[in-house]
């Protein structure tokens, strides 16, 4: 049946949160979006999020197609992030396929509905490629970066030989996939012995389906290879593949080709013909407010089913351990190269600040840059760098990284009769910095100190950045630079990580890239929940002219993931 959105009211759009149980008795909660009247009379479309997100991401692109006339059951599934039953050390991918159908089970009961439009992304997609296989209430199957070989992106990932060792009775125990503890014993064999791990389960799902199937298929996408895709949707004559220009295996992360995706998906839930273009399809959009709204009211039932379990020092503790690895990516080298170009020639004597400096890149940066140009021409004033942190394991890591380039400058300095740079570091929260309680509490340095401040993807993981942004503009003198920067909003990591493990990697460094994997997981699911956010060059650019500096520059940097911003005072 086909939508008539010219019947919706955009402004009408509401939620109601539902619950139901799976065919195990586990409790799923989901959210039914429409805009009231007659339910039975618009076609369904079943959104499943993808692996350690919730039905919260899937928000936006479910009130599109509920104001072109559809309505929308987006749910948790059990054991995994969400509100939905169990613990995310039981997740399992057969789990997830029941949850997909206790989604078809829940809209024939209530609402008799037996065709459903379904739409999951990368793991969740595969999931539902099995349902569609096994049950025929699925009309039209639509998969956006679907993974189809998922021992191969694991092992891509995590660079090791899962069948091989799954083979030899390896056991994993409790493991962290991606961010999240898992019992990875269970994991494997059951997604093994399920046949949703490999590529001949996927295409053996594929030929069995008898609805018309979509793969949108993400061009720069370094998890999922293209020729499977093509594999699994040549199978079946029903199967069209769409590439999607400029996207990454997170489509989202570029905002241009997100929104064409998305036109393209409502387009294909609503009819059969390939979609004709932006100006032809002619789709409605609901009203932005009203997706703030509900954004905002599911963030805040989130946050009260997910409260972390370890504070922000325990975290940033284990994060930075391996935060190291990130120096072997050539984007990353370029970024730092970047934040020290922006924060001009160092003066000799410079004081320089480096607000939440963690294991002490930047500072390397910085010792190096004065070594290479005092061997060229030595400067008789010592430059001071002072590094700010939250985790005594940084701090110390920054001194330990530090000590040795200083011991370099040490030598040259003695031979020319030149002092050597001072380091200081001082612990600190700046999360109690001028915070909303309204103490006043200040950064430990006068007016006016520094003549740079670097602020490198720090201001994110704040619950009030305003405070330390206007402490920084405190200390910096005038005529100084500050280089702030953010990871933009949902960025993709994926070809950073497999840049930093592409050449001359120990076994360390694989444990330590797939630590820092594992962490960017945990890091998302923050930002999902509120405590954390990541902001556009804009909304950064927006909040450093808050604080009182003015902007001079702004760009993105780190395989465009992130922003970067050198303001003046
Ligand atoms: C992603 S790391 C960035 C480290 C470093 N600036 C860089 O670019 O390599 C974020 C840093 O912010 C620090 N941080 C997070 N919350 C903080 C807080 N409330 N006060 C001080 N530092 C904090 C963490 O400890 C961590 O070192």
């Amino acid at each position: 049946m086909l939508a008539d959105s010219s019947q919706v009211e955009t402004g009408l759009i509401r939620t109601d949160f539902v619950t139901y149980q799976n065919r195990t008795g586990l409790r799923i909660a989901a959210c039914l979006d429409h805009v009231g009247g007659d339910m039975r009379a618009r076609p369904w479309v079943l959104m499943m999020p993808k692996f350690g997100e919730t039905k919260k991401t899937t928000l936006h692109l479910a009130y599109h197609l509920v104001a072109n006339g559809l309505n929308v059951l987006r749910f948790d599934p059990t054991n995994h992030v969400g509100e939905s039953e169990g613990r995310m050390l039981d997740f399992t991918m057969p789990g997830a396929v029941t949850d997909a159908i206790a989604g078809l089970d829940y809209l024939e009961a209530s609402f008799g509905v037996n065709q459903v439009t379904t739409v999951a992304n990368s793991l969740s997609a595969r999931c539902m490629l099995r349902v569609a296989a096994k049950d025929s209430r699925i009309q039209k199957l639509i998969c956006v970066a679907g993974v189809v070989n998922l021992i191969a992106t694991i092992q891509e990932i995590n660079k090791e030989d899962l069948l091989g060792l799954y083979q030899q009775g390896h056991h994993w125990g409790v493991t962290d996939f991606l961010g999240f503890d898992i019992n990875g014993d269970v994991f494997l064999r059951t997604l093994i012995e399920s046949k949703l791990g490999d590529l001949a389960g996927s295409i053996e799902d594929a030929a069995r389906l008898n609805m018309p199937f979509v793969f949108f298929y993400a061009e720069r996408d370094v998890w999922v290879d293209k020729l499977e895709v093509e594999q699994v949707v040549a199978v079946n004559p029903r199967g069209q593949l769409v590439p999607v220009a400029a996207a990454m295996h997170e489509v989202r992360e570029n905002p241009q080709a997100a929104r064409q995706l998305f036109e393209q998906v409502v387009w294909t839930c609503l009819h059969d013909e390939p979609y004709p273009g932006e100006g032809a399809a002619n789709l409605r959009s609901p009203d932005k407010k009203l997706i703030l709204a509900q954004n905002r009211r599911e963030r805040d039932r989130m946050r009260r089913s997910e409260s972390p379990v370890e504070s922000e020092s325990e975290f940033w503790s284990r994060y930075l351990q391996k935060y190291s690895i990130l120096e072997k990516a050539s984007d990353y080298r370029t970024y730092l190269d970047l934040v020290g170009r922006l924060c001009g020639p160092l003066s000799p004597g410079a004081l320089v600040l480096d607000a939440g400096c963690g294991n002490g890149l930047f500072g390397l940066w910085v010792l190096r840059e004065v070594w290479q140009r005092q061997t060229l021409a030595p400067a008789d004033e010592p430059l001071v760098y002072v590094g700010l942190d939250l985790t005594q394991r940084g701090l110390a890591d920054a001194l330990d990284n530090h000590l040795g380039w200083r011991h370099q400058l040490h030598k040259i300095a003695t031979a020319r009769a030149v002092p050597r740079p001072g380091l200081q570091y001082f612990l600190i929260d700046f999360d109690r910095l001028r915070n909303e309680a309204g103490a006043t509490n200040q950064l430990p340095f006068q007016e006016g100190t520094f003549d740079v401040i670097c602020c490198s993807l720090v201001l994110s993981y704040l619950r009030r950045p305003q405070g330390l942004l206007l402490e920084l503009h405190r200390v910096l003198r005038p005529g100084g630079v500050l280089v702030v920067s953010s990871m933009k909003p949902n960025c993709d990591l994926s070809i950073i990580y497999r840049d930093a493990l592409a050449t001359n990697v120990t076994a360390e460094d694989i444990e330590a890239g797939r630590n820092l994997l594992r962490a960017a997981g945990k890091i998302k699911l923050k930002e999902e929940i509120g405590y954390y956010t990541f902001y556009s060059q804009a909304e950064l650019a927006e909040l450093v002219m808050d604080a009182g500096f003015n902007v001079l520059e702004s760009c993105l940097s780190l395989g465009e993931q992130a922003a970067v911003i050198k303001a003046g005072k």
